[in-house]
């Protein structure tokens, strides 16, 4: 019998890739895909039901729960209270859940758990004094992961970048924007500076990183089980811009700061991933302009 899995947060920008990834893993059936918002092929849960959560659980036979329900950095800056509840109090109802019937769980992390801080090359082991509530709410995540009890992973992604699915109001969507905006309207008003250097990852490498951390035997996870920093690749909005004209010469692209910048700047510019490449042989495969000729491979098809 393979995994029995449940996908929390399912319509987002990662669950509309990794529903897909996992039924091709795991076989068609295997996937009980679920969000707060109706779609078809999609199982309304909200994950601040524990109760229905549970339900759902025990009644499925659920061997595995990917969790990724939550409030962005951009969208939980604006509702603090809301992005505590659901990135907190839901991850608390999904380790609940996966206790009492025995599931492993997948919950990702992210950069936001660095704050000011940290080096802007993030080591793996560092003070983690995130600014934004979601990168506290991420740093529970992370210790949950050490202390539930329950067998549970976590990543720190980077900015991801994908053309399936819209980004979900984090601080770095401008680097998915920025294609839509290039390929309609020739031009884009960036919310961060030129000069904003961020870790970012294109989907594939997410996901494949997603699937090689579940295979992994839990003995051999260290200390970094609930977290591993994974790099793709680090750039500028500017050296983005410049990828980008690579394919079409006469984009533009403006400058006009908003409070995202804040955010921005209180992330390292880079990480390094040491400890998943030694732990479990993590290693990306796209670089920038990889990157960015898949995504426009991706959206011109
Ligand atoms: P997203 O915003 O695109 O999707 C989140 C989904 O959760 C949405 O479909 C939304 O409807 C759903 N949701 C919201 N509240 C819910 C609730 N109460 N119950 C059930 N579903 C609810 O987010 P994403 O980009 O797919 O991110 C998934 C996970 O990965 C999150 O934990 C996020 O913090 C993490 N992450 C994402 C990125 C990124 O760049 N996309 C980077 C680092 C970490
Ligand atoms: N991409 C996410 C955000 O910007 C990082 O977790 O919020």
């Amino acid at each position: 019998m393979g995994p029995r899995i449940l996908v929390t947060g399912a319509l987002g920008q990662i669950g509309t890739e990794l529903v897909g990834a996992l039924e091709e893993k795991h076989g068609q059936g295997s996937v009980i895909a679920t969000d707060v918002r109706d779609a078809p092929g999609c199982r309304i849960l909200d994950v601040m039901d524990a109760d229905g959560m549970l339900a759902l659980v025990s009644e499925e036979k659920v061997t595995e729960i990917y969790h990724l329900a939550a409030l962005l950095s951009a969208t939980g800056e604006r509702n603090p209270e809301l992005c505590w509840k659901i990135n907190v109090e839901g991850l608390e109802n999904v380790i609940s859940a996966a206790r009492a019937n025995g599931c492993r769980v997948f919950a990702p992390s992210s950069i936001a758990v660095f704050g000011p801080d940290c080096p802007s090359i993030a080591p793996q082991v560092t003070p983690l004094n995130p600014t934004t509530v979601y990168g506290k709410t991420k740093v529970v995540c992370e210790q949950l992961a050490m202390t539930s009890g329950v067998d549970m992973r976590g990543l720190r992604y980077p900015g991801l970048i994908s053309y399936k699915a819209p980004a979900g109001g984090g601080t770095t969507d401008y680097a998915v924007e920025i294609f839509h905006a290039a390929l309609s309207e020739g031009h884009y008003t960036c919310f961060v500076r030129e000069d904003t250097r961020l870790p970012m990852m294109y989907m594939d490498d997410a996901i494949r990183a997603t699937l090689e951390l579940m295979e992994i035997s839990s003995d051999t996870l260290g200390g970094a089980r609930g977290g591993y920093n994974i790099a793709g690749c680090s750039f500028t909005a500017g050296e983005l811009v410049d990828s980008i004209q690579r394919h079409l010469p006469e984009f533009t692209c403006t400058y006009e700061p908003d409070i995202r910048q804040k955010y921005a700047d209180s992330w390292p510019n880079d990480i390094e991933d040491d400890v998943a490449r030694a732990e479990w042989g993590w290693a990306p495969e796209f670089d920038l302009d990889g990157m960015v000729d898949a995504m426009f491979a991706g959206l011109q098809a």
